[in-house]
């Protein structure tokens, strides 16, 4: 069939002189800011609904000789506009004066300096001098207390532009902030005190998109300033939708500490809290080097040492896998595999596997197409606790064929019976959290014939199980080889087992080992039981893929710190031997712990980050 080139409609317009050819039916502002022509505005943002409520957009129509707002207005063939006129100058001249006499002047202090619209637009397109002769002290309107250890409101600073309550209602679906009063007296306002546990997801997308320094995060609160930190993209890999954020981190040198200050999202306004409070797992306790029986050692050492151990006896090795590890670290581990035929294993095998197992061939779901269901059916543990940016995107109906669960309730789910799921079969996406989930297999049998949506926690889960379903070991019957003597070395990444084990009946398996290889990011934990411990990198710091449910996205490194962990896998996989070995499998079930996945407390990288055990405990608290 011959493909349909729909072209895009366009219309052509003038603006500032210069004639442009734009596509129709987007507004002047959006045109305007592609072309790179310059309009301040406060409340537009490309993720957000538009409202039209600063006033800032303006430009003048040439036609009609009036001002009008650029964020709300579609563009029209033959539109002559000047975003430069005489009035559209004094107007925003006029408007962020209006906005400075109630503005504290506290820029030296304030958060958001040298990177807030308000002191920047003040600067390009402000009053060169006080038009209105208010002092500083008596610009204080009511403020309002948000109770709270982790964003703070200056009723002062802001612009009543909505961004932050769009955010919250619109995009994270939290409706935690609403708007009180009117006029003057406008203010941003919690819909439940105290905020840190309320229905605030404490995702930062408020303090992201705040154009001014009205809410900001007190974790960051005074630590540096804005231009002195560095700054990278990277996937986040905490869970497994990969969601692009960005982080800040000092170099270590006069001017800041050497450690990561904070992260953000991009306009994508893909982020929550394990990402936006939980960075400080970053500068927590990190392993840096490889560490042998208490020494430094060497990469040409451990590599021996790993060669050694898998070429001469294969049979008691077993290699435990990280869901939190990125594809190319997993594809240097199958060759591993491949070429010495020892076991490996993943704690996959305890839900995910079975669930699939039960549910027979399964094609793997895009992520457009879970955007687009229409409705969905809830299975399983709290899904905006484990992949919380994707409960941003559930926006049809959601029904639930489980028990009530914390996070998903601002989902409002109609609880339905096996007999109403029959009648959603056509429409609905049964979205299935397997992490954990008792009688998965069960599950999966029952299911078969309805469209799934399986999820895990593990930030790479779809990755392992690409390049490893049919030689994983059931992981029961490894820890069984383990006590009963006959694996006597286990290669250990990450520390997933301990969201599934207790620390205690761990330390009684590992007891019977001749050599705990660890690899991971953290000097505490099970380091303290390894007898070898390599560093892992974790998101900013690893040069690699997941493939996440939005695909695959990429893990870049940056911070200074970084193990270079891709110098070590290709020396690696340069001494393994060429052929392919059998690769053994052991069967057998057995008892687990399920794991806890609060949206503060979800996966053992997250529970290093202080922030958020400060968040947990206030939300246990409240259960008590
Ligand atoms: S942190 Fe997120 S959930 Fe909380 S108020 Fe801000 S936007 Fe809403
Ligand atoms: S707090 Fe910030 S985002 Fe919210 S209305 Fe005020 S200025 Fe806008
Ligand atoms: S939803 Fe997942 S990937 Fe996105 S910021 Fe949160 S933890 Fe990271
Ligand atoms: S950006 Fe247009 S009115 Fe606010």
């Amino acid at each position: 069939m011959t493909p349909i080139n729909i072209m895009e409609e366009k219309v052509r317009i003038t603006v500032d002189g210069k004639e442009l050819e734009v596509p129709k039916g987007k507004t002047v502002l959006q045109v305007a800011l592609e072309r790179g022509i310059n309009i301040p505005y406060f409340c537009y943002h490309p993720k957000l609904k538009i409202i039209g409520a600063c006033r800032m957009c303006i430009a003048y129509n040439e036609k009609t000789g009036r001002l009008f707002t650029t964020c709300n207005t579609p563009v029209e063939d033959g539109m002559v506009i000047s975003t430069k006129h005489p009035t559209v100058v004094e107007n925003q001249r006029y408007l962020l004066q209006a906005l400075m006499t109630r503005h504290p002047l506290d820029c030296p202090i304030c958060d958001k300096a040298g990177e807030c619209d308000l002191q920047n637009y003040g600067a390009i397109y402000g009053p060169k001098r006080q038009i209105v002769p208010i002092s500083a002290l008596e610009k204080d309107r009511n403020g309002v207390d948000w109770e709270s250890d982790f964003l703070e409101y200056y009723s002062n600073r802001c612009v009543v532009c909505y961004r932050c309550t769009r955010a919250c209602s619109d995009v994270v679906g939290a409706n935690a902030l609403y708007v009180e009063e009117r006029g003057f007296h406008t203010n941003i306002a919690p819909a439940e005190k105290p905020f840190d546990t309320s229905s605030c997801e404490m995702c930062g997308l408020c303090v992201y998109v705040c154009p001014v320094g009205a809410i900001i995060s007190k974790p960051f609160k005074y630590w540096t300033r804005s231009w002195l930190l560095q700054r990278g993209k990277t996937a986040c890999n905490l869970c497994p939708l990969g969601c692009e954020i960005q982080v800040e981190y000092g170099l270590g040198d006069w001017r800041s500490e050497r450690r990561v200050y904070r992260t953000k999202p991009t306009d994508e306004l893909h982020i929550c809290a394990k990402a936006f409070f939980g960075y400080d797992v970053l500068s927590s306790n990190r392993l840096l080097y490889p560490v042998m029986y208490g020494r430094e050692e060497t990469v040409g050492g451990m590599i021996n040492l790993l060669v050694n151990i898998l070429k001469s006896k294969p049979q008691e090795t077993a290699i435990i896998l990280s869901n939190f590890t990125g594809n190319e670290v997993l594809d240097i581990i199958h060759a591993l595999v491949k070429s010495t035929g020892c076991y490996i294993s993943s704690t996959l095998t305890l839900d995910f596997l079975k669930f699939l197992e039960g549910y027979g061939n399964y094609e793997q779901i895009s992520f457009e197409e879970f955007k687009n269901a229409g409705a969905y059916v809830l299975v399983g543990d709290d899904i905006t606790s484990t992949v919380p940016v994707l409960s941003y995107y559930m926006r049809g109906r959601v029904y639930s064929l489980y028990g009530e669960r914390t996070r998903d309730k601002k989902l409002n789910p109609v609880y339905i019976s096996w007999k109403e799921l029959f009648h959603l079969k056509e429409e609905a996406l049964v979205v299935v959290n397997t992490t954990g989930l008792e009688d998965a297999r069960a599950w999966g049998e029952k299911l078969r014939g309805y469209k799934v949506y399986p999820i895990h926690y593990g930030a790479n889960f779809w990755g392992v199980y690409e390049r490893f379903k049919g030689v994983l070991s059931d992981l029961p019957a490894l820890m069984s080889a383990i006590v009963e003597g006959r694996v006597k070395n286990l290669i250990l990444f990450g520390e997933d087992l301990l969201d599934y084990y207790e620390p205690l009946e761990l330390k009684g398996i590992f007891d019977n080992l001749e050599k705990l290889i660890l690899f991971t990011p953290f000097d505490d934990g099970l380091s303290h039981m390894a007898h070898v411990k390599i560093p892992m990198n974790l998101y900013g710091e690893a040069n690699s893929s997941l493939t996440s449910l939005m695909g695959k996205v990429e893990l870049r490194g940056f911070l200074p710190w970084r193990f270079r962990e891709e110098d070590f896998y290709q020396d690696l996989l340069s001494v393994l031997p060429k052929e392919e070995k059998h690769v053994p499998m052991l069967k057998g079930e057995g008892e687990f712990k399920k794991p806890e996945l609060h949206l503060y407390w979800s996966n053992w990288i997250i529970r290093r980050s202080k922030n958020l055990k400060r968040l947990y405990e206030k939300q246990v608290s409240l259960r008590t």
